[in-house]
């Protein structure tokens, strides 16, 4: 699967959230979506798009020189197929084009899929945030890559892209 990731626009809001209401225990709004879409200069919201469907998105927002992960997902018919790794690798490339040092995430800790894809990137635990998940009280860890702009980390990330293609 080779989908091609590109910035998301308004007329992709219900496709992405189709995806996200099967993703996640409280998907986001269109209101969220498009927000992140036309107003929020902070924000980088992209999607993943295979033969003109919609197969996974991603919202990377910047606070200073640290680029935080706000949302990722693929959609499940299209999963352990590659789409949530390029979704990654396209936000560390956005991330150094803003200057970003740091780029953190919010996983919940029984949700090892993900995990598993974040450590593969060199995301280390940095914190834990007791009961952060309102729906059922669950622990979010705080998952951060230090120095990400390093040469040889960014030769290692167009490796992997240029394999991937
Ligand atoms: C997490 C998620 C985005 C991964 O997307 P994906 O398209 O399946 O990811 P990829 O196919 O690129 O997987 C890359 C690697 O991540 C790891 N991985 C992904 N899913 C995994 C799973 N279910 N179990 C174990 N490892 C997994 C593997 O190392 C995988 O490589 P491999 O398939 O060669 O073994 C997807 O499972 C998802 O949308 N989950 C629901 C939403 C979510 O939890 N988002 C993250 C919130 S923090």
């Amino acid at each position: 699967m080779n989908p091609v990731i590109r910035p998301m626009t308004l007329a992709d809001v219900p496709a992405v959230m189709a995806i996200d209401a099967v993703s996640f225990p409280r998907p986001w709004s269109a209101d969220e979506f498009r927000r992140e879409v036309e107003a929020n200069p902070s924000a980088c919201a992209l999607v993943a798009e295979l033969e003109g469907e919609i197969v996974g998105y991603a919202v990377l927002w910047m606070f200073h020189d640290e680029a935080h992960v706000g949302t990722i997902a693929s959609a499940p018919a299209a999963r352990r197929r590659g789409v949530g790794e390029r979704l990654l690798i396209a936000l560390f490339e956005e991330a150094w084009r803003r200057e970003a040092i740091t780029l953190t995430l919010e996983v919940r800790v029984s949700n090892l899929a993900a995990q598993a894809l974040y450590a593969r990137y060199g995301f280390v635990e940095a914190g834990r945030r007791k009961r952060y998940y309102r729906d059922n009280g669950e622990d979010g860890l705080i998952l951060t890559v230090e120095d990400f702009t390093t040469p040889a980390r960014r030769a290692a990330l167009r490796a992997r892209a240029q394999s991937l293609r």
